[in-house]
């Protein structure tokens, strides 16, 4: 099986270049986030805060994640498609925090591990170089300026109606950049063997052109 995994910190571009890499390849998507961000989804719809470790592990009995058949393969919470809910600026949060919690982290690493085991696909988050598939054949840290990943993030939010100001989009995109990197188990860290890619002077198109040329051994890791 070919696994690319990426990880990087949020607004890093990781989805977009996934999206990318995965068309170009024909091969899978799994954004690993969207999975995170639907548990936070129904933990936040049961009036449940996502930092009470206590009442978010039995909740995790009552979800299933799936992908829907089409070539989007959009988040289903419970058979219902919660691809745009997901993206409320508040799940962003609600994410971080529902992801330091074990339980749920080995709840959905075990999907993660056995979509990787059984199909060709591009993984990206926090821990997929470091926890989830160490021994992915191809390994990614991809990351850009925080003002520049805030600006992305900004101009995401804009075009989908959010009324909401850049220096907002700066302090929380800190504020979760500091949640994932601290927290004590599998925090978001770029191992030794991930190839490093800085996408602040970079566009789409090139990120997914130098990653790809990895992958097709035109490029080799020292070379970046
Ligand atoms: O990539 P994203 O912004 O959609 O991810 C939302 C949150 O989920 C992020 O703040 C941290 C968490 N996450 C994680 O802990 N591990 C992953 N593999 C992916 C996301």
């Amino acid at each position: 099986m070919i696994n690319i995994a990426i990880d990087g910190p949020s607004g890093a571009g990781k989805s977009t270049i996934g999206k990318m890499l995965a068309a170009r390849l024909g091969i899978t998507y799994l954004d690993t986030g969207a999975m995170y961000r639907a548990v936070a989804l129904y933990v936040v719809s049961k009036g449940v805060s996502p930092l009470d470790e206590k009442a978010v592990i039995p909740l995790l009995d009552e979800i299933t994640i799936s992908f829907s058949d089409t070539p989007e393969r959009n988040i289903l919470l419970n058979g219902e498609d919660v691809s745009t809910a997901i993206r409320r600026h508040d799940i962003s949060k609600a994410a971080s925090d529902v992801s330091k919690i074990p339980a749920v982290r080995m709840f959905l690493v075990a999907m993660q591990r056995r979509i990787a085991a059984e199909s060709d696909v591009v993984l990206d988050g926090r821990d997929i170089t470091s926890y989830v598939l160490p021994d992915a054949k191809f390994k990614f840290f991809l990351t850009a300026d925080v003002e520049e990943r805030a600006r992305r993030r900004f101009e995401e939010l804009r075009a989908k109606g959010a009324d909401i100001d850049y220096e907002t989009v700066l302090a929380d995109i800190k504020d979760r950049d500091h949640n994932d990197s601290h927290r004590a188990f599998a925090p978001l860290t770029k191992t030794e063997d991930s190839v490093l890619i800085d996408s602040t002077r970079l566009s789409a198109d090139q990120v997914a052109e130098v990653i790809t040329d990895y992958v097709l051994g035109k490029k080799k890791k020292g070379q970046e």
